[in-house]
Formats: structure tokens, sequence, C-alpha cells
């Protein structure tokens, strides 16, 4: 069957990156974790002080993009590609609260969209390409064959990526992790660059109530009808 693109959008934290993981690993394709890429340009703005609580120099990050280089590197004992910055590996860091609280206000500028929508179309040039964000569907990909919008309440999605930090050994309240998951929905959808929201033509998947078995097995129909 032929190569297609596959273009996974949805709120925070509603399984996008496991759906995304799965279909790829199942169909040979290459996932492509843009979120990854947000947090990774978010790490650079905290690690060089441009972001703080109180404070956000967009001009100086502005004029550091050129020097940010963003790749991406297979770990075939994860069976997933991992987040490099400027050369080093920052899976870790960018995976923590303090990036998921200053992530949104980062991918709100526009020339930070620009540069990382630009290196997206280009990994996903050849297809076979699964990639996941917030405007695959609407702004990298608006030709994608499949689009797939993911939902499901604020409590669940909270739950989810509380269980997922806590794993993880990350100190962080149920509290905050549903405000963030709040806070990260709205700025997403309101923003003027490339909101999120809903292509015309994605389909819905709300996974409130669905087993990954059984998400996965609705996405892959949804596949073989158009491959
Ligand atoms: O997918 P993940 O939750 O890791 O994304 C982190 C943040 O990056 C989102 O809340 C959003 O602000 C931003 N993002 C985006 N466009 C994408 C992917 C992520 O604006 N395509």
């Amino acid at each position: 069957s032929k190569k297609i693109t596959i273009a996974i959008d949805g709120f925070s934290s509603t399984g996008k990156s496991t759906l995304a993981k799965q279909l790829a690993k199942h169909l040979g394709y290459v996932y492509v974790d843009t979120g990854a890429m947000y947090r990774a340009i978010t790490l650079f703005a905290m690690q060089n002080g441009y972001i703080t609580a109180d404070y956000f120099d967009k001009e100086t990050l502005i004029n550091s993009l050129p020097s940010i280089r963003l790749h991406f590197e297979f770990n075939p004992e994860l069976g997933f590609a991992e987040m490099f910055l400027n050369g080093v590996n920052v899976e870790t860091e960018i995976r923590t609260i303090e990036v998921s609280n200053f992530v949104s206000k980062v991918a709100e500028v526009s020339e930070v969209r620009a540069k990382l929508v630009e290196q997206q179309q280009s990994m996903g040039k050849d297809k076979g390409v699964v990639m996941d964000g917030r405007d695959i569907g609407t702004v990298v990909f608006p030709k994608a064959e499949l689009k797939v919008f993911m939902t499901a309440s604020p409590q669940t999605r909270a739950q989810r990526r509380f269980d997922e930090l806590q794993a993880k050994g990350q100190k962080v309240s149920f509290e905050e992790v549903l405000k963030n998951v709040e806070e990260r929905d709205y700025i997403d959808t309101h923003r003027d660059d490339s909101p999120l929201r809903k292509a015309e033509d994605a389909l819905e998947l709300d996974n409130s109530h669905l087993t990954r078995e059984e998400q996965f097995a609705a996405v892959l129909e949804m596949v073989e009808k158009v491959t």
C-alpha cells in the first residue's frame, strides 16, 4: 500500500504521542514529535535566561534562532527518536513541568513557529511519516491523507500526565498538572499564529473511554481506508 502522511493533532496529554509511536512502529513510518521541538527551544530560552516566571525577552530569543540546531536520533533501546539541542540529548530535560509551564508562551512566537514548521515539512517530504502536534493538519501538512484530532476531558488528561510524571519520579501535585494542562490548552487555542483547531477534514477521536488497544484499532481502520 502507498506511503501517506498522518497528522495527529489535539489538546495536551490526549495520548497523541502514544498513538503516533504505535502507528509508526506498526507501519514502519517515521514518527516526529513536534512538541519536543517547541520544548527544546523553550529549554534553550530558559538556559539562557531569556524566559522566567515574570519575564520573556522575545527579541533576543528571535535573534538567536539561527544558532539553534535541533535534530532527532533514533534510540533502538527505547524504540523512538530522542531530541537533541545543539548536539546535546535533552530528551529528559524537555519533559519537566518547568518546561511545560513556559512552552506555550514560546510557541506563540511566529518566528519560532516558522523555523520549526520549515524543519517539520522537510522531515516529512518523503511521506511515510506520523507527526503529532497542534497545527500539523492545519499548517504543516494541510494535504495530509489522514488527519486525526484527539480529545479527552481535562480531568482524564491531567490524570494521565500526572501518572506519567510520577512514574518518572518528578515531584508535582495533581492540581499543578491540571492547571498546566488547562493553561496550555487556553494559550494554544487562542494564539494568533496557527491556533490549535480541528482541520475541517480531520477525524475526531475522543479517547476518554477507550483503552490503548481500542484506540489503536480505530485508527488502523482509518489508515486502511486511505491507503
Ligand atoms: O505535544 P506537547 O504537549 O509536548 O507540546 C508542548 C507545547 O508545544 C504545546 O502545549 C504547544 O504550546 C506547543 N506546540 C505547538 N505546536 C505543535 C506542537 C506543540 O504549538 N505542533
